[in-house]
C-alpha cells in the first residue's frame, strides 16, 4: 500500500496540469495513467496531432495555390502522406517526453495502470502484466476525460467507419471523406483531407455548422469552407450507414423529408464525445453520475462523496483541454486552502479550420436568450492592409457590446490566426473593457488585431475608420 496526499486519475491536459499544482503546492502527488504514455486524448489523439495535420496541410495547400500569386515558383508539390504522418508522430512523442521531464522535475510519482476505486479512499491500480498496486490518498482527483460517441445504429469498425482517432492515423489520404457532424473535429479533420486533395462532404443534423458558437461564425465558415470546396448537407439526419468492401454508403433524410445517399471510401464519425468513467469502480466508491453519464461535481468540482474531485472532459462543460486544465489547477489551489475561481463564460472556443474560428464570452443567441440590449460592431478582415498583403482575406470580427453601458459581452472572429488573437479578447472581457476602451487603445499597425479595434469603433458609433 502506497499513501499520497492526492491521487490524480489520467494524464490528460486536465490530470497532469493538476498534478503538477498539488505538487508544486507542496502535496505528496501520484498521478495514475492506463496507457503508457502520458498526456492523454490531447496529446496523443486529439488537440497536437491534428494541429501538427492541419498545420502540415495548410503548408500543401498555400504552396499548391497561393506561392504563385506571391512571386514563386515551384515544380508542383506532392505529398509524402506517410512522412506527414510520422512527423505527427514525432511532435506527439517530444511533447510527451516533456510531460515526462515535468512528472520527474516536480517529483510526481507515476504509475502506469487502470485505476479502479476499491472504497472511497482506496485506488487499485493494475497495470498490462496484470501486477496490482494500492494506493491510499486523502483526496483523489478523476480526470479520465471522454471518448468518441458512436452513432447507435453504426459503430466504428475502425477502418472504414472511423472515428478522429483513425482519421489521425490513416494510411492513404480518402478519395471522398465523408464526415458525419459539421462540428470541431468534423470541419477540422475534414480541412485536413480537403487540402490534401480528399472529396469532403459534411452532413449535419443541425441546420448550421460549429452549433454552439456564434451564429455569424457558422454562416460565415459555411461560405468559406464551401469555396474551399468542401460540400454540406445541412438539416440531414443519417439513418443507416453500410460498408462494402471499400466502399462506405451513408443513408439520410433531408428535413424536407427526401432521402439522400452518400456514398464515399471512408466516413468520419464526429457527433461529439462522451464522458469516460469504464472500470473506474465509481459504484465502489459510491460517486454519482448526472444524466449525461458525467460524474456529477458542485462548484468546487467535488463529486457527492467529500474527498473526491472530478474535472476536464468527465465534468460538465466544455471539452475542451485548457478548460481542463484551468480546473485541474483549481481543485489543487482549493486543495491548499486557497480560494481560485473560474469564469467559464470567459473559457475561448477555438476551431482551427484556415481562416480560424474564435469566440469568448456571449453570442447574440444568448444575449437574445437573456433579453439583453446589446450593439454590433463588425468589421471585415479584408479591409485590413495585412490580410492583403498576407493573401488572407476572409472573415471578420464582431464585437458584441451592451447597448446601455458599452461593456464588451463578446467578441467572435473568424480570421488567419483567430486562435491566437483571441487571447486578447479574453484579456478584455476579464477586465470588463468597454468597446469605447478598445477602440482608444493603440493597436499596431499592419496586424489582424486592427479588426478589433475597428469592430470596436463599429461598436461604439459606428465610426471604423477603414470601411
Ligand atoms: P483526456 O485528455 O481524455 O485524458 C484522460 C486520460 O485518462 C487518458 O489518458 C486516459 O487513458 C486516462 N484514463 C481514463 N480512465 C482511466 C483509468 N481508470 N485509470 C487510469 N487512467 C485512465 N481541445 C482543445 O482545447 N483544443 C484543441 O485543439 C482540441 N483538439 C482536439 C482534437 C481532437 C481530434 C479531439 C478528439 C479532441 C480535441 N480537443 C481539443 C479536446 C481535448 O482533447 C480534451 O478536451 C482534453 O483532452 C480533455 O482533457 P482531460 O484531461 O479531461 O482528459
Ligand atoms: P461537436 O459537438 O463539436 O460537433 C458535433 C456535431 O455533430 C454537431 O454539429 C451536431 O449537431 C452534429 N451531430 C450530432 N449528431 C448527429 C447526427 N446523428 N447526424 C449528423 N450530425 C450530428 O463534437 P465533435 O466535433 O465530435 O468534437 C467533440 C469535442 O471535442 C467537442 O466538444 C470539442 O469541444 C472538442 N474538440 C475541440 C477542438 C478545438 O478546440 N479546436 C477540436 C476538436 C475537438
Amino acid at each position: 500500500m502506497s499513501n499520497f496526499d492526492i491521487v490524480i486519475i489520467g494524464s490528460g491536459p486536465g490530470g497532469y496540469v493538476s498534478a503538477i499544482r498539488c505538487a508544486q503546492l507542496g502535496f505528496k502527488t501520484a498521478l495514475v495513467e492506463k496507457y503508457s504514455h502520458l498526456g492523454g486524448t490531447c496529446l496523443h489523439v486529439g488537440c497536437i496531432p491534428s494541429k501538427s495535420l492541419l498545420d502540415a496541410s495548410e503548408l500543401y495547400d498555400k504552396a499548391l495555390h497561393q506561392f504563385k500569386d506571391f512571386g514563386i515558383e515551384i515544380t508542383k508539390p506532392t505529398i509524402d502522406f506517410s512522412r506527414m504522418i510520422q512527423r505527427k508522430n514525432e511532435v506527439v512523442e517530444q511533447t510527451g517526453k516533456g510531460i515526462d521531464y515535468l512528472m520527474d522535475k516536480n517529483k510526481i510519482t507515476v504509475f502506469h495502470g487502470m485505476g479502479t476505486f476499491k472504497s472511497s479512499n482506496q485506488l487499485e491500480v493494475k497495470d498490462e502484466k496484470g501486477n496490482i498496486k494500492n494506493l491510499e490518498a486523502r483526496y483523489f482527483i478523476i480526470a479520465t476525460g471522454s471518448k468518441p460517441a458512436n452513432l447507435p445504429f453504426a459503430p466504428a469498425d475502425k477502418e472504414r467507419l472511423i472515428t478522429s482517432t483513425e482519421a489521425l492515423n490513416l494510411k492513404e489520404i480518402p478519395k471522398h471523406l465523408l464526415v458525419i457532424g459539421g462540428g470541431v473535429i468534423g470541419l477540422e479533420l475534414g480541412s485536413v483531407y480537403k487540402r490534401l486533395g480528399a472529396e469532403v462532404t459534411v452532413i449535419e443534423f443541425l441546420d448550421r455548422l460549429i452549433p454552439t458558437m456564434d451564429g455569424g461564425l457558422s454562416k460565415e465558415l459555411l461560405k468559406v469552407l464551401k469555396k474551399q470546396g468542401m460540400k454540406f448537407s445541412l438539416s440531414t439526419q443519417v439513418t443507416k450507414i453500410e460498408r462494402k468492401g471499400d466502399k462506405i454508403f451513408v443513408q439520410a433524410v433531408e428535413k424536407n423529408g427526401k432521402e439522400i445517399r452518400f456514398e464515399g471510401d471512408y466516413c468520419l464519425v464526429a457527433v461529439g464525445r462522451k464522458p469516460y468513467t469504464e472500470n473506474l469502480g465509481l459504484e465502489k466508491a459510491g460517486i454519482e453520475l448526472d444524466d449525461q453519464g458525467r460524474i456529477k461535481v458542485n462548484e468546487h468540482l467535488q463529486t457527492n462523496i467529500p474527498n473526491i474531485y472530478a474535472i476536464g472532459d468527465v465534468v460538465r462543460g466544455p471539452m475542451l483541454a485548457h478548460k481542463a486544465e484551468e480546473e485541474g489547477v483549481l481543485v489543487a489551489e482549493q486543495l491548499a486552502g486557497q480560494k481560485p475561481h473560474i469564469d467559464y463564460n470567459l473559457i475561448p472556443a477555438v476551431v482551427y479550420t484556415w481562416p480560424e474560428v474564435a469566440g469568448v464570452g456571449k453570442t447574440e443567441d444568448q444575449l437574445l436568450e437573456e433579453g439583453r440590449s446589446y450593439k454590433i460592431g463588425q468589421f471585415p478582415i479584408r479591409a485590413l492592409g495585412r490580410a492583403r498583403a498576407s493573401g488572407d482575406t476572409d472573415g471578420f470580427v464582431k464585437i458584441l457590446a451592451d447597448e446601455a453601458t458599452d461593456e464588451v459581452l463578446g467578441i467572435h472572429m473568424i480570421a488567419a490566426r483567430a486562435a491566437d488573437l483571441i487571447a486578447d479578447a479574453v484579456t478584455l472581457l476579464e477586465y470588463r473593457a468597454s468597446a469605447e476602451d478598445i477602440a482608444r487603445m493603440s493597436h499596431a499597425h499592419p496586424t489582424y488585431a486592427e479588426a478589433i479595434k475597428e469592430a470596436a469603433l463599429e461598436a461604439t458609433e459606428k465610426r471604423a475608420i477603414h470601411s
